[in-house]
């Protein structure tokens, strides 16, 4: 068996034990697909890992940069108590109308709000709107941007607050220091300053499965 084969299948095991298949998400995932949405979306296991982490967080107030069809939205804005919020940010109108639709029909519109256009644009507007402090923020647009989308989380957070950025393997790409791939180099220029960032504190892990060969940052807010 291929190594990707047997990757995916135990992803299928694990996620039909732990994250099993259920309609709001199935039909998000349906909609984007009929809609031809990319399938970039996080693998179930990885969308439960991200509701249990919300959860440990306690988190009230979540942001995502990087929407897609709100999938990861669904999973995430499902870990929120009452009263809770999430804000997600998308620069694709045709993204953001499907994600609406599948928040609506996972019964969420009333916590998670889709803000449509450049991230950095609606980064800078939240704190000019005095929004947050986010409990935790989920990074998950162009990577090329990374290390900017992560000075404005810095700025929506608060000591004890998660930043979890998704894709920072990258088939194992990551470890080239002469990448010219602007994701990489994004990417490795994001992990220098969460290195020296005196703020933070970070681990960063690598992970396979139906989505093949990546990983994943999580970053702790430890002082202003
Ligand atoms: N979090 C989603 C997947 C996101 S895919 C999930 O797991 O279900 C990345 C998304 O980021 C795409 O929808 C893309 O349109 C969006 N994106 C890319 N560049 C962006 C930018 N500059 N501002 C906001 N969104 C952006
Ligand atoms: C891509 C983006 C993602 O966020 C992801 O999880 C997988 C792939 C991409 O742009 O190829
Ligand atoms: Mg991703």
């Amino acid at each position: 068996m291929a190594d990707e084969e047997r990757w995916t299948e135990v992803d299928h095991y694990y996620a039909g034990l732990l994250a099993p298949a259920d309609p709001a998400l199935e039909a998000a995932l349906e909609a984007s697909r009929e809609a031809g949405l990319p399938p970039i979306n996080v693998a179930p296991n990885q969308g439960k890992l991200l509701q249990l982490l919300a959860r440990l967080q306690g988190a009230r107030a979540i942001l995502e940069i990087g929407t897609l069809g709100g999938y990861s939205t669904i999973w995430l804005a499902r870990a929120l108590p009452a009263g809770g919020r999430l804000v997600s940010l998308e620069v694709e109108a045709k993204h953001a109308k499907v994600a609406r639709a599948n928040l609506a029909r996972a019964g969420l519109s009333d916590r998670a709000e889709v803000r449509l256009g450049p991230a950095l644009d609606s980064l800078a507007a939240l704190v000019a709107e005095g929004a947050g402090p986010f409990d935790l923020v989920f990074v998950d647009a162009d990577k090329e941007s990374i290390p900017e989308y992560f000075a404005w989380a810095l700025k929506l957070t608060r000591v004890g607050s998660l930043v979890i950025v998704d894709n920072v393997v990258r088939g194992g790409a990551i470890a080239d220091p002469d990448s010219r791939d602007p994701s990489i180099v994004g990417l490795r220029r994001f992990n220098e300053i969460v290195a020296v960032e005196p703020r933070v504190t970070a681990a960063a892990i690598q992970t396979v499965g139906a989505k093949g060969y990546d990983g994943l940052a999580i970053v702790l807010v430890t002082g202003d």
